[in-house]
C-alpha cells in the first residue's frame, strides 16, 4: 500500500495557520470586522499605504488582501476613491438576544415532531432551507470516489478484519494530526472511530449516565440531542445559549450547584442552531467550572472545520489535562455526508466507549474509513475546505441580504462566524410550526424553533440553511417566506 509518513503532511499542510499566506490572513481579519459590523456597509477601508503602516504589513499584502475581498464580493473599489465595504440594499436585521436566563428541567418528548419535519425534506423539488446538510455539490464526491477505489484495492485482507476493532490506522493518525495542528496533543489510543458523530455522542452519554439522570444541554439544542436523551430516558436541564457568546455560564454554575447533573452535552463552536462560538476565555472558564464539579463534558464539534476566520477555533478539549472532555467530530458536514464516519477523543472513558461500540455496532464500514484516510493523505482536503468555507461565507451574506429585503424589520437574525445555519427570531405572533406547514405547501422547507427545545420553546423562531448555492429560486423562496410571515 502506498503510504506517506503522515507527519510529513503536517509540515506542508495549508491547515497550519503559520503556512497560510499573509494576505489571506489579513483579508480574513478584515472580513471578520465586516461580519461583526465593526466596519459598516458603505464605510471606506484604510488606504493601502495607511493599512500597510498601521498593521505592519507590506503594501502588496494589503493590495492582495483587498483584491481577494473584492473577488469575494465583500468590498468594492471606486475609481480614485479607494475601497469600500459593500453596501447592503437594506439595513441589516438586528441580532437576537439570549432566550432566557434561567435553566429549565424536563422530561424529553420531541421525536414525533422532529420526524414530521425531517420527512418534509425528502422531496428534491423543495427549497431545502430546513435541511441539516450543505449542498452535495459543495463536496469533492468524485475525488472521494477515486480514493474509495484506490483504498479498497489496496486494503490488505488482514486490515479488512483488524480495522473493525481499532479503526483504520491511517485514518486515526490523520485525525490525530489535525488535532495536533489545532493545539491538542492526542494519544492515538484515545481516538475511537464511530458511525458518524451521532453514534459517538450516544456512546459517550451511555458511559456516564443511567436512566433518570440529569444532563445539561443547550437551549436551543440540536434536535438529535433531545432524541438521544428521550431514548436513554434521561432528563434535560436546558441551559440558555447567547447567540454570539454561547453557553450562559452563570446559569450553568447555578444548575451545577443545585442539581445532580451527570454530564454536559455542549457545542462550544458554531453551535447548532444558533451558530454561537465561545471565545477562548469563555471556554477556559467553562472547563474550570466543570473541573470543579467533576462533571464530564461531551463536546459536540461537528462544524469545527467550517469557521470563516483565519484560525480554527480551539475546542474545550484543548484545555483538558484530566480526560474530562469527550470530544466528538465527524466528516459528515465538511467532506463525506453519507459515509457515516465520525470519531470521539474519549478522554478517561475511551476504553469504555470502545467496548460499548464493540457490543453494539462493532465498527463503521472499513472501506469508508479507508477511503477517507486515503483522501486526507492525497486528496487536497485543506484546499477543499478553503473553497467550502468561502462558498458558505458568501452564501451567508446572500441569505442575510435577502432576509433584510423580504422579512419584517423587527425580525432578528444571528451572524455566525461559520457553518451554514441562520437562526431567525420572527415577531412574537408568528407560530413557526404553522409557518412550517404554510411554507411547505409552497415548496419551501424550514426547521421550526420548537424542535430545538425539550420544552417546545422558540415558537416564533426558525433555523434556515444557507448551505446551497444562492440562486433565483432561493431569492423567490425568501420573498414568499417573508409574505407568509407578514400574514400572521
Ligand atoms: C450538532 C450536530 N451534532 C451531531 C450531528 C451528527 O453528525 P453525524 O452525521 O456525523 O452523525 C449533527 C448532524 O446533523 C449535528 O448537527
Amino acid at each position: 500500500m502506498h503510504r506517506r509518513d503522515s507527519l510529513d503532511c503536517a509540515t506542508s499542510s495549508p491547515l497550519n495557520p503559520d503556512k497560510m499566506k499573509r494576505y489571506e490572513k489579513f483579508a480574513d481579519e478584515i472580513a471578520e470586522l465586516i461580519r461583526t459590523g465593526v466596519l459598516a456597509p458603505g464605510q471606506k477601508l484604510p488606504s493601502v499605504r495607511h493599512a500597510s503602516r498601521t498593521y505592519g504589513v507590506s503594501p502588496s499584502t494589503v493590495f492582495q488582501a483587498y483584491y481577494l475581498l473584492e473577488s469575494r464580493g465583500q468590498i468594492l473599489a471606486r475609481a480614485r476613491s479607494g475601497y469600500f465595504v459593500r453596501e447592503l440594499a437594506q439595513r441589516p436585521l438586528p441580532e437576537p438576544e439570549i432566550s432566557a436566563r434561567e435553566a429549565q428541567t424536563s422530561e424529553v418528548d420531541v421525536s414525533a415532531l422532529v420526524f414530521s419535519v425531517l420527512g418534509s425534506l425528502k422531496d428534491p423539488d423543495t427549497v431545502p432551507f430546513g435541511s441539516a446538510f450543505p449542498s452535495p455539490d459543495l463536496f469533492p464526491l468524485a475525488r472521494l470516489a477515486r480514493s474509495m477505489g484506490h483504498a479498497v484495492r489496496e486494503l490488505s485482507p488482514h486490515a479488512v478484519i483488524a480495522d473493525m476493532t481499532e479503526g483504520n490506522a491511517d485514518l486515526r493518525r490523520q485525525i490525530a494530526l489535525r488535532y495536533m495542528v489545532s493545539g491538542v496533543m492526542l494519544p492515538l489510543e484515545e481516538l475511537v472511530i464511530s458511525n458518524g458523530a451521532l453514534e459517538a455522542l450516544n456512546l459517550c452519554l451511555q458511559c456516564v449516565t443511567a436512566p433518570g439522570d440529569l444532563v445539561a444541554i443547550e437551549a436551543p439544542a440540536f434536535y438529535a440531542t433531545l432524541q438521544v436523551l428521550e431514548r436513554l430516558k434521561l432528563r434535560a436541564v436546558e441551559i440558555p445559549v447567547h447567540p454570539r457568546e454561547g453557553i450562559d455560564l452563570a446559569s450553568l454554575e447555578d444548575s451545577l450547584a443545585r442539581l445532580p447533573i451527570k454530564a454536559c452535552w455542549f457545542m462550544s463552536s458554531l453551535q447548532n442552531p444558533l451558530g454561537a462560538s465561545m471565545g477562548e476565555e469563555h471556554k477556559r472558564a467553562l472547563y474550570a467550572l466543570l473541573q470543579r464539579h467533576q462533571v464530564p463534558l461531551i463536546e459536540d464539534d461537528v462544524y469545527a472545520e467550517l469557521y470563516f476566520g483565519s484560525q480554527p477555533p480551539k475546542p474545550v478539549k484543548s484545555f483538558d489535562r484530566e480526560g474530562l472532555v469527550m470530544h466528538c467530530g465527524s466528516f459528515s458536514k465538511c467532506l463525506a455526508p453519507g459515509y457515516r464516519v465520525g470519531w470521539v477523543a474519549g478522554g478517561r472513558w475511551a476504553e469504555q466507549i470502545r467496548r460499548l461500540k464493540l457490543m453494539t455496532t462493532l465498527s463503521p464500514s472499513v472501506p469508508a474509513q479507508a477511503a477517507i484516510a486515503d483522501y486526507l493523505q492525497h486528496g487536497g482536503y485543506d484546499r477543499h475546505l478553503r473553497k467550502l468555507r468561502h462558498a458558505l461565507e458568501s452564501q451567508q451574506a446572500s441569505m442575510l441580504a435577502s432576509a433584510a429585503r423580504h422579512f419584517p424589520a423587527s425580525t432578528r437574525v444571528t451572524r455566525p462566524g461559520g457553518g451554514y445555519f441562520l437562526w431567525f427570531e420572527f415577531p412574537e405572533q408568528v407560530d413557526s410550526l404553522r409557518l412550517f406547514q404554510l411554507a411547505l405547501a409552497q415548496g419551501i422547507s424550514l426547521a421550526p424553533g420548537p424542535i430545538f427545545s425539550a420544552t417546545r420553546r422558540f415558537r416564533n423562531c426558525a433555523r434556515l440553511n444557507y448551505g446551497h448555492p444562492w440562486d433565483a429560486p432561493s431569492e423567490r423562496a425568501m420573498e414568499l417566506l417573508g409574505r407568509i410571515v407578514d400574514s400572521f
